[in-house]
């Protein structure tokens, strides 16, 4: 049975190695490279704060402690701004830093898949309904995706699961959902598939990276065989649970960002950079004058070999 309990606590699997990133990844953990001015990781713990979460749920790893210190108070830097009378930049840290007691750090102690990452946090979520945010993904909408998908909640209860649209060509490299019918502002869903080989894929509505689970989920990752990859897989896990609990879909209608491609974390940098109203006029022009200025590297080296 779902439990009508609000949303109250957030997790965040931040214990990936970042591979794709190296060397840039090396002593640095991929959730704190930055977007504009900030670590990727803070848009989505700010996601969750805008949504209503109190409490703040991080599974690390090794060479993650960076990420704890970033989310508390810095005391000597505090000092500083204060005696040089930096009131705004004092206010805004403030305003991005859990509340004393509100942040938990636990730790994936081997990569054995998303699934299992999300099973570390069992003993601090309890037996309540939790929304999870994979760091990777962050987006631009007028109401954020977790806000939307918090209201939604409210009205249906159970399990919730935000989609995007996707290239057909780039199922295999996500979860996949079938599309039932409309609920609300949600749908049904008649099945999931964690990186359907290509060819294979039910649709292109891939999992973006922002969930609704209901505590039940964890009982069923205690027992779940590898999936795809040889992980141990959410995917696999919400399946199991949409036999016995409600399981809606939800269609996110705004732009995400996937940080954990190097295309994706530069395309962040420059929409966000356009987001700004401090910066906007001014990156738009340099990225309008390199448009004009820089050649494609690439095509002017085949072009020499051709
Ligand atoms: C994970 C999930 C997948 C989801 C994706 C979104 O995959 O397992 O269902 O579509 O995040 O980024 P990963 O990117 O960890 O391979």
């Amino acid at each position: 049975m779902s439990s009508d309990k609000p949303v109250r606590k957030a997790v965040f699997p931040v214990a990936g190695l970042g591979t794709r990133f190296l060397p840039a990844t090396k002593a640095v953990p991929k959730e704190m490279l930055t977007v504009v001015d900030r670590p990727v990781i803070q848009y989505v713990v700010d996601e969750a704060r805008e949504a209503g979460i109190e409490h703040f749920v991080f599974v690390t790893g090794r060479n993650k402690t960076v990420i704890e210190d970033h989310f508390d108070l810095q005391v000597e830097l505090n000092d500083t701004l204060e005696k040089r009378g930096k009131t705004d930049e004092i206010r805004q840290l403030e305003s991005l830093q859990p509340k004393p007691g509100q942040a938990s750090f636990t730790r994936q102690q081997a990569p054995l898949g998303l699934g299992h990452a999300v099973w570390c946090a069992r003993d601090i979520i309890g037996d309540e309904p939790f929304a999870l945010l994979l760091p990777d993904m962050i987006m631009q909408s007028a109401d954020s995706c977790l806000s939307s998908m918090v209201e939604l909640h409210k009205k249906t209860g159970g399990n919730i699961v935000a989609v995007e649209e996707c290239d057909p060509a780039e199922t295999h490299k996500y979860g996949i959902i079938d599309r039932g019918e409309d609920v609300g502002n949600g749908f049904h869903i008649n099945d999931m598939v964690e990186k359907p080989p290509q060819g294979t894929s039910p649709s292109n509505l891939y999992i973006n990276g922002r969930y609704i689970l209901q505590p039940e989920i964890f009982k069923l990752l205690e027992n779940q065989r590898t999936g795809a990859g040889g992980e141990i897989q959410l995917t696999d896990a919400m399946l199991r649970l949409a036999k016995t609990e409600d399981f809606f879909g939800f269609h996110f209608q705004g732009r995400t960002f996937d940080c954990g491609s190097k295309e994706g974390f530069i395309a962040a940098n420059v929409a966000f950079a356009l987001w700004r109203p401090d910066m906007a006029d001014n990156v738009r022009s340099e990225i309008e004058k390199l448009m004009a200025e820089v050649k494609p590297f690439e095509r002017r080296s085949t072009e020499r070999r051709g």
